[in-house]
């Protein structure tokens, strides 16, 4: 029997609850000087803060692996075109007010944090909506290395088209997924992925399951928790804090905060070694919130 192994593009579809966690207001001095600020940030957590670190061989006494398949995730992409044209119009303006704030001595941002707002600009638009960023590339290289080195009699070099199989979905994000784990596997050495057929019947099964999509997907049913979860007091009192926190003399919107919010993760994803400027609007409490 040959090992096979497929990288399956894109899988899990549907809402994404938020689950929450009690809100306490810690003030802290300044985000910018935080060692190790807090990056679990539900879906756009980074795979280097919450991956197996036991990347050793995996035996059991009398077996041997014989086969390996996986079906993945794609990496870290882009925000999508709405979002990025959101982002492109409303944060500039939210960056004016905050700084404006600060400047007329509201808010609780320290200086340093002011500074790296101050200088913030969006690095990405709408050219890349959706794509893979070049993070999630890496992510997804280094998670074949790690399963390469937990089953190297299957996953190890040299690549035959007979041994490994890859298939993905049509997306960008998809695709270039399984092409960056063929290439913590294989090197440079060229991997076949078969050519994609839209709403590929097992990886996107959802898109032609009518069904799930009238009664789960496009039901409002389904939105009900979103909206309470909008309403309570764990993010009410996130939406407070950071209001303050901004120099804003009212509360803002749901709307600007999770904005912010979102740019606050994904600045951090595409850059994990710099401070995300956003993420000092919350406090740890804050994040762990999720809008
Ligand atoms: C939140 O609550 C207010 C008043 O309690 C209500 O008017 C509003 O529709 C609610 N919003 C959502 C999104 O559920
Ligand atoms: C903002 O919202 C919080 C929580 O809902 C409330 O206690 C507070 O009074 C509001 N602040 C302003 C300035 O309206």
């Amino acid at each position: 029997m040959s090992p096979l192994m497929g990288l399956l593009g894109v899988l899990i579809a549907g809402l994404l609850y938020h689950t929450c966690v009690i809100a306490q207001d810690d003030n802290q001095a300044c985000y910018a000087t935080v060692g190790e600020p807090y990056t679990h940030f539900g879906t756009k957590t980074p795979y280097s803060v919450v991956l197996n670190k036991d990347d050793s061989e995996v035996k059991f006494p009398g077996c041997r692996p014989a086969q390996f398949w996986l079906t993945a995730r794609h990496g870290t992409r882009y925000p999508g075109e709405d979002d990025i044209e959101l982002m492109a119009r409303r944060l500039p303006e939210l960056q004016q007010t905050a700084l404006k704030n600060a400047a007329e001595g509201r808010g609780e941002l320290c200086e340093q944090d002011l500074t790296n707002i101050r200088s913030w600009s969006l690095a990405f638009d709408v050219s890349v909506e959706n794509n893979l960023t070049p993070s999630g590339e890496q992510e997804l290289f280094d998670m074949a290395k790690r399963f390469q080195r937990r089953f190297p009699t299957l996953l190890g070099p040299p690549y035959s088209p007979e041994k490994h199989k890859f298939q993905s979905t049509v997306k960008q994000r998809a695709r270039e997924s399984g092409r960056f784990f063929a290439k913590g596997l294989f090197g440079d050495q060229p991997v076949e992925f078969p050519k994609s057929e839209k709403n590929h019947p097992l990886l996107q099964f959802y898109k032609t399951c009518n069904r799930w999509r009238e009664l789960i997907d496009d039901s409002e049913a389904s939105r009900h928790e979103r909206y309470t979860f909008q309403n309570s007091t764990h993010m009410l009192g996130t939406i407070d804090h950071v209001s303050r926190r901004l120099g804003f003399t009212s509360n803002m919107s749901y709307a600007d905060v999770r904005l912010i919010y979102d740019i606050c993760r994904y600045d951090k994803t595409l850059h994990p070694d710099r401070v995300s400027a956003w993420c000092a609007a919350f406090s740890e409490q804050d994040l762990k919130v999720r809008g």
